[in-house]
């Protein structure tokens, strides 16, 4: 890989599945320049949830988020693209969609802050781990 380009975690979260909101959501992620790198539908469970959102431990909404986050069906993806962590959590927008700006991915596509449509990783060092959590066995290029 070049070494100019980098990759995030996706996570498109159980309420965007269910509403069949996945073919929109990608379409706007590879509209903005981002490649797919691998891809899968997958169910995290309880436990999954608690130790992917383990920086969240603390706070007041770790426990609705969890149980969210495992309540159904979610997809995954590692996605590359120059300034891959900034530009994704750009096209996501804010937590909050209220919040986001229009034509982000929650904008368009979140409920609210908990049910927010979409995942990005927020550092190299969260997405390295992130991408580890979900896919063990790929290299995770810098
Ligand atoms: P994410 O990790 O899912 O990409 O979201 P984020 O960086 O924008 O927000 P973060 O602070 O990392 O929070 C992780 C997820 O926790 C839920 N949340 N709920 N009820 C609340 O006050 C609250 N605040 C955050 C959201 O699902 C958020 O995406
Ligand atoms: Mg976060």
């Amino acid at each position: 890989m070049s070494s100019s380009l980098k990759q995030t975690l996706a996570i498109i979260k159980p309420t965007a599945v269910t509403q069949r909101h996945t073919g929109d959501i990608i379409a706007c992620i590879e509209k903005e320049g981002f490649r797919l790198k691998v891809l899968k539908m997958t169910e995290m469970s309880v436990k999954d949830g608690k130790s992917f959102y383990a920086e969240h431990a603390e706070r007041h909404f770790f426990e609705e988020l969890y149980q969210y986050i495992s309540s159904g069906k979610v997809v995954v993806m590692v996605l590359e693209k120059e300034n891959a962590i900034a530009d994704f959590r750009k096209l996501i927008g804010a937590t909050d969609p209220k919040q986001a700006l229009a034509g982000t991915i929650r904008n368009k596509f979140g409920m609210d802050t908990s049910d927010n449509a979409i995942h990005g990783s927020d550092s190299p060092e969260s997405a390295a781990r992130e991408i580890s959590f979900f896919f063990p066995s790929r290299e995770v290029a810098g």
